[in-house]
């Protein structure tokens, strides 16, 4: 009993001790009524590092294999990850980024000092056709950043022209000179990013009458309809929150939220692949922390927009480690087991809140931070982080499904937390998906799912583990951590039987 209690005050009433060394999940079948907003599984790409160049662009002369100068290999692997939206250009680059540095013909184009990311010389080779032309070929929404701290409200009026006008419009014709005839469209609209840090160093009054000066000007054109992201906080800054909801919640249609599993902003940030089980268990502490930051974020949203009209947008999210030694690459980090383990944990927790959690984006997609892929030259290598995406996008668009969860609790600097994430969703076939993280590095996890009564006929599954909770890809081998056919789970009368190995995310799919 004593432990049912303090495992309720630390976890909340959803998640219980196991008494019986099974562990017992619930999902309600017939209660879901939220579809996950598929932009949860979004990505970031930031003119920083090697992400967009070498990453993604190699230019169309580059001996490395490409279509019109983005990398083929790395198109192919993305494309697979069926990418519902793509941030760009920053990041804390988009406010000192100036558009027409980036039309036009390509040897024509300025060059610029990326002062944000180590100084390194931007050709602005890769600038908006290439972007837009980008999103194309993945199929995404682009989700643009403009610059508010900066740049003019005329110079980023004129952008959105230049995209989306299909007139005879000066800048519409600027853009057909650039070799477009047809406007793209664009939805998602980022008033500046980091307007507190980088992007301006500004308080939230300030923001929030800049907000709605720049906003104004960023006008409809011909049929597109702008999805306006207010720049919003970091972390537990829920005062930021208040400020913009208060001043300015009626002429937003989003406010964004950045949460990094990060150590600290000064000094050693540890290493992506040298740590031990407390700094592991810590890492996934600190992950799971931001369900209640997104919840007290969201509790100051439905104060001032009770019918949930903004959406919260967390478009920066991920680990973040210092840089990989000998890496000559800003942000270049590797990515082990351990930051699997954030993704899936974090991906539930978006999904649980889909209702107001209208889009996430991991950073970054290439190269820099929590990445999907990294590569070196010719080579290329995916993550782990990139496998849990592709087990976790069954959940995209499909309608989530309320769970609970009765497990063991693992502590790490007296922080509790439940050892099994979760999360099930129902897909318009009528299919149900599970993913499963046990996060215990050392203990399988027994689990009951009780299905409410939903009959199943058969599960199939799939798993991404490794011996050690520090395993990641290399170059060389590039096979440590890459997901598995899972047979540990099986049907019984109540739903079904799982036994997860330990440090282990799973995705089941039931008929
Ligand atoms: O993702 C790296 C940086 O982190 C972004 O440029 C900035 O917005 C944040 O501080």
């Amino acid at each position: 009993m004593k432990k049912i209690l303090l495992s309720v005050l630390l976890m909340g009433s959803m998640t219980l001790s196991a008494q019986t060394g099974v562990s017992k999940i619930t999902i309600h079948a017939d209660q879901g009524k939220n579809v996950i907003n598929k932009e949860i599984y979004g990505q970031f790409a930031e003119h920083l590092g090697t992400c967009i160049y070498g990453g993604i662009w190699v230019g169309e002369n580059s001996p490395i294999p490409n279509t019109k100068g983005y990398r083929n290999d790395v198109l192919n692997a993305l494309k697979e990850l069926q990418i519902p939206v793509l941030r760009w250009p920053g990041g804390c680059f988009a406010d000192e980024y100036h558009w027409m540095d980036g039309i036009g013909p390509r040897e024509k184009r300025s060059t610029i000092s990326n002062n944000n990311w180590g100084g390194v010389i931007e050709d602005n080779s890769f600038g908006t056709n290439e972007f837009f032309n980008l999103c194309e070929m993945l199929g995404c929404e682009p989700y643009l950043s403009g610059n508010v701290g900066s740049g003019t409200v005329e110079e980023l009026a004129k952008w959105i022209e230049y995209i989306t006008s299909a007139g005879n419009s000066p800048m519409a014709n600027l853009r057909r000179q650039n070799g477009r005839e047809k406007p793209w469209k664009l939805k998602y609209l980022g008033v500046g990013n980091e307007s507190w840090g980088c992007g301006g160093n500004m308080t939230p009054d300030y923001y929030s009458d800049l907000y709605r000066r720049y906003s104004t000007y960023c006008r409809d054109y011909d049929g597109n309809r702008l999805f306006k992201i207010a720049s919003g906080a970091s972390d537990y800054d829920y005062h930021w929150t208040e400020t913009l909801m208060k001043n300015v919640g009626d002429r937003m249609q989003g406010i964004s939220l950045h949460y990094y599993t990060v150590k600290g902003w000064n000094g050693s940030k540890g290493s992506a692949t040298k740590f031990d089980k407390s700094d592991y268990l810590w890492t996934m502490g600190k992950c799971l922390e931001i369900e209640d930051v997104v919840k007290k974020h969201i509790a100051i949203m439905d104060k001032y927009d009770p019918k949930n009209r903004v959406g919260l947008m967390v478009d920066e999210w991920g680990t973040w480690w210092d840089q990989e030694p000998g890496s000559h690459s800003a942000l270049y980090q590797q990515n082990s087991l351990r930051d699997a383990f954030v993704a899936a944990l974090t991906l539930n927790i978006f999904n649980k809140y889909t209702e107001r959690v209208k889009m996430a984006n991991i950073a970054q997609i290439v190269n820099v931070l929590q990445a999907m892929i990294l590569t070196d030259g010719p080579k290329m290598v995916l993550t782990p982080t990139y496998y849990v995406f592709d087990m976790y996008k069954v959940h995209m668009g499909a309608t989530n499904l309320p769970l609970d969860i009765q497990c063991d609790s693992l502590v790490s600097n007296n922080k509790k937390f439940a050892a099994i994430s979760a999360s099930a969703s129902k897909d318009a076939k009528g299919l149900i998906h599970i993913t499963l993280a046990n996060v215990d590095p050392d203990k399988e996890q027994k689990i009951d799912i009780d299905l409410a009564n939903l009959k199943i006929k058969s599960v199939s599954g799939t798993i991404l583990t490794a011996k050690t909770i520090d395993a990641y890809n290399t170059f060389d081998n590039p096979k440590a951590v890459v997901p598995e056919a899972f047979t540990g789970a099986k049907v019984i009368k109540s739903g079904l039987s799982v036994t997860v190995p330990a440090k282990a995310i799973i995705s089941l799919e039931l008929m």
